[in-house]
């Protein structure tokens, strides 16, 4: 069977982009944000994007390229047997972030259709938020919006990586990104916006939180979908010709400049509005209805911006569930469409459970180690299999590939002469990416 591929340079972007742009942007990083205190832990973030998310990431490319295969498989042929027990962890951690991910999928769709409806004309902050605990918390409409989204998510996948994947990613970006900036215009003639402007950029440390480092660590592996093997399984249909050292950069930057975009517009609404920041999951389904409430069209651009919210958050769930879809075609065998079904099942299954353990839904009780169902699949993959997925394939590529097939992979296919940006890039990658990531790691453990 011929493996697919993407059809250009823009298209690898694009899809790559689409992976990272997500409910990570527009959903978590504001909430994390102000439940970590504002700028300082903006700082940390910055500071791990670079040192941390974008050598793990010029690394997934390789090892994904370098072998066209599923991460088990680039691990094995890369590394022999024992190392593919990285490519088994990333799609168990695929598969716990799509369990909760895809519940609050659900929620987004939910608004998408409740805003289309009308549901937040005239809005306030009251309504706002008792609109927001009614849909979280309706077990029978959560469950019904997560499968609808799962259902999307499936059938765009069965359709493939170029009639599915490249073609649902190509449109949306730039749309969201316009509607992002409507947004921040409206939040920053808020009366006070300064406020929240203050709060997102001003560094002060002591605002920190013992645990931040770590959640900020987290946030960004999660953000730029690192640590799952979804970067290693999109690089496997990248084209061969890519420039993987400058797509990262690109994706890097993107991401990191929406995330910002996001914060610029929830922030100052937070403080127009005194709501508190560190307020938590619901933050943007509360903020965003009021942006809006009293606007020319406010209602149109609500809709639009639930839909594109959408969008952004099934094109990163088409990378999520790849992960497993690619490795059950690859290992075991299974057509597409058949491993599509199992892979969506399975997520169907435990995310219901994770829906409904949100306070106030019918699971709520259900604890574990004082962790809700849902907190418990959140906290296993962001702070624990993520970081450490980082660590394994930063120290993989730094220690244990031949530097000079690195090299080759990333710069000769390219005919790229000035190879000393790489060398850099592959000296923080041996002393400064796993290391950083260890200490941080055992530190916030113990
Ligand atoms: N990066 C995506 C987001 O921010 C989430 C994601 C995580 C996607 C890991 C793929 C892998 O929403």
């Amino acid at each position: 069977m011929k493996r697919e591929k993407f059809s250009s340079s823009l298209a690898v972007f694009l899809a790559t982009l689409g992976s990272a742009i997500g409910l990570g942007n527009i959903w978590r990083f504001p909430y994390v944000t102000g439940m970590n205190g504002g700028g300082a832990f903006l700082f940390v973030y910055l500071f791990c994007v670079l040192l941390v998310g974008i050598p793990v990431m010029i690394s997934e490319f390789f090892i994904g390229r370098k072998t066209r295969s599923n991460p088990v498989i680039a691990f094995e042929k890369l590394g022999g047997r024992k190392w593919s027990i990285v490519g088994y962890m990333g799609i168990i951690a695929s598969l716990l972030i799509m369990f909760f991910y895809s519940a609050v999928a659900g929620w987004v769709y939910s608004y998408t259709f409740k805003s289309l409806m009308g549901k937040f004309n005239g809005a306030t902050l009251e309504s706002s938020k008792d609109i927001f605990i009614n849909t979280i918390t309706n077990p029978k409409g959560v469950i019904l919006w997560q499968l609808t989204a799962l259902l999307v998510v499936a059938i765009i996948l069965t359709m493939g990586v170029k009639g599915g994947i490249e073609r649902a990613t190509k449109i949306l970006m730039p749309v969201l990104f316009v509607l992002i900036l409507i947004c921040d215009i409206r939040a920053l003639t808020l009366e006070n916006s300064l406020e929240g402007i203050k709060f997102l950029f001003a560094v002060d440390f002591s605002k920190l939180k013992s645990s931040s480092i770590l959640t900020a660590l987290g946030l960004s592996f999660f953000k730029l979908s690192l640590g799952v093997g979804a970067m290693i399984t999109y690089a496997s249909y990248f084209t061969d010709d890519d420039n993987l050292m400058s797509t990262s950069l690109k994706v890097a930057l993107s991401d990191t400049l929406i995330s910002l975009l996001a914060g610029i517009a929830i922030f100052p609404t937070v403080f127009a509005f005194k709501m508190e920041p560190s307020y938590g999951p619901g933050l943007l389904f509360i903020t965003i209805p009021l942006i809006f409430s009293k606007l020319p069209f406010g209602n149109v651009l609500l809709f639009m911006f639930f839909l594109l919210t959408s969008i952004a958050a099934t094109t990163a769930m088409l990378s999520l569930v790849e992960v497993p879809v690619a490795y059950l075609m690859e290992v075991k065998k299974i057509g597409r469409i058949k491993s599509v079904l199992m892979v969506t099942c399975i997520i169907a299954l435990f995310g219901s459970l994770a829906a409904l353990s949100v306070e106030g839904n019918v699971l709520s009780n259900v604890k574990l180690l004082g962790k809700s169902v849902f907190d418990i699949f959140d906290y296993l993959s962001s702070n624990i299999l993520l970081p450490l997925g980082g660590i394994l394939i930063s120290a993989f590529v730094g220690y244990f590939v031949r530097r000079e097939e690195v090299i080759i992979e990333i710069t000769n296919k390219m005919r790229i002469k000035n190879v000393n940006p790489l060398k850099i890039y592959l000296l923080v990658l041996k002393y400064a990416t796993p290391i950083l990531i260890g200490i941080i790691f055992i530190n916030s453990i113990f």
